[in-house]
């Protein structure tokens, strides 16, 4: 056999990141770059943060419609249900919430589901009635902040607590993280945090989510790929860091320095650029408006540091067009809310949870697997393979 030397790569016929490119269809909903808009199924997202509960949107995303009081009291009752761990996983994460020198929340949440989902002989999707699949959904996503909450809480040597079982999320979450009855308005602005962050479009994670489903693996398979994609800085890991950001500038007449230093560095500014968005970001327009009406200086001080920012991105990088994204303010309100720094990713996630799940039943009911292809720009086939001189093999 001669070696093939000719080998060359065939020129990509796509943008990078696949950034632009229609992958599926999707009834969930759709994010409009240059308009600076969002919706889920028929409804404004950031409407739905304004005026209706996280439960709500949850019920809309399962069946895309909005529910009744009645059916409103029906999910939170499932969901009270399902909040419930098998004792082995309780038993469990002590262990998973002490491991490494840091405290990793995605990493320990995906490790604690890996397990539930084998306890809870969790199908593939390939061939389990809708039914079942939805009900596993319904089960992670009504698990998620409870298994989070507990972690933090385990890892920290903090008592766990055990909020009331069907108590909507945004009561259950704050009370099982923070172990204090919530002040009403932080109650709401966590609730409208949670409405305004449970789906936008064709992301990293869910678009892994997706991917994972499309072969036919289990659900919970493709909500552990979702995490792992969400733990990165570019995607679902930057509230915190965006804080740690003003922590840094520390007032808001260093902001240009700090904003030339970063960039110069080769860095990026946390809490800002958004792959789609071309204006502001409606959702960092809605986080800033509630943060505003909670009040308090970190606010005051978060929005000097955006127009410095915004202003500083203008002049070092004209050709983009740079705002502050949904993380900047998500960590401020999250801060104001009392939420500890280490679960600002932790809370997107027990709202992202929902959106991951509607994808992966949506692709689940496409046969088809997701297979793209890569250009091979390696050195071409050498043929044959140099023999090892091992005496076994030829
Ligand atoms: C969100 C993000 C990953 C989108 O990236 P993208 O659309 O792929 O943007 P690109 O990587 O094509 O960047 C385009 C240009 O804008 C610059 N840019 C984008 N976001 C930037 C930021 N936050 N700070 C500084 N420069 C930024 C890039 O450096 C690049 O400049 P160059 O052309 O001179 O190299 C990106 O804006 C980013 O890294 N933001 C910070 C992390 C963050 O807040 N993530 C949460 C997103 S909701």
């Amino acid at each position: 056999m001669t070696a093939d030397t000719t080998a060359t790569a065939a020129p990509l016929t796509v943008p990078a990141g696949l950034a632009g490119v229609l992958v599926a269809e999707t009834a969930i909903g759709d994010v409009r770059g240059t308009e600076g808009f969002y919706h889920y199924g028929p409804y404004s997202a950031i409407e739905l943060a304004q005026r209706r509960t996280f439960e709500d949107a949850w019920f809309l995303m399962r069946t895309g419609r909005l529910p009744s009081a009645a059916e409103r009291t029906g999910l939170l009752e499932q969901v009270g249900r399902f909040r419930e761990l098998p004792p082995a996983l309780t038993a469990l994460l002590p262990a998973i919430a002490k491991a490494g020198n840091d405290f990793h929340p995605l990493a320990a949440l995906r490790t604690a589901l890996s397990f539930l989902g084998a306890h809870d002989d969790v199908p593939p999707l390939w061939g389990s009635p809708p039914a079942d699949r939805a009900a596993a959904a319904l089960r992670v996503c009504a698990v998620t902040p409870v298994l989070l909450a507990r972690l933090y809480r385990l890892r920290n040597d903090l008592p766990v607590v055990e909020p009331e079982p069907d108590l909507p999320t945004a009561d259950y979450w704050l009370r099982a993280v923070t172990g204090a009855v919530p002040d009403p308005d932080h109650l709401r602005a966590i609730d409208a945090y949670l409405v305004s962050t449970i789906d936008h479009g064709f992301n990293a994670s869910t678009f892994t989510a997706r991917t994972v489903a499309s072969s036919g693996a289990d659900l919970v398979s493709a909500v552990c790929g979702a995490i792992g994609t969400f733990s990165g800085p570019l995607h679902g890991g930057a509230p915190d860091r965006a804080l740690d950001g003003l922590d840094e500038i520390g007032s808001p007449d260093r902001t240009r320095d700090w904003v030339r230093a970063k960039v110069s560095a080769g860095e990026r500014i946390m809490g800002f650029g958004h792959a789609v968005y071309r204006t502001a970001d409606p959702r960092a327009v809605l986080l800033r408006e509630i943060g505003r009406s909670l009040g308090g200086e970190l606010i005051e001080f978060a929005v000097d540091v955006e127009k410095e920012v915004v202003a500083g991105l203008a002049e070092l990088k004209p050709d983009r067009e740079l705002y502050a994204n949904v993380e900047f303010y998500a960590g401020v309100v999250m801060q104001q809310c009392g939420i500890p720094r280490s679960m600002f990713t932790p809370t997107f996630t027990v709202s992202r949870m929902v959106g991951w799940c509607a994808h992966i039943l949506e692709q689940a009911a496409d046969r088809k697997i997701i297979r793209p292809s890569a250009a091979y720009v390696g050195e071409p086939p050498k043929r044959p393979v140099p023999a090892s001189g091992m005496s076994h093999l030829r």
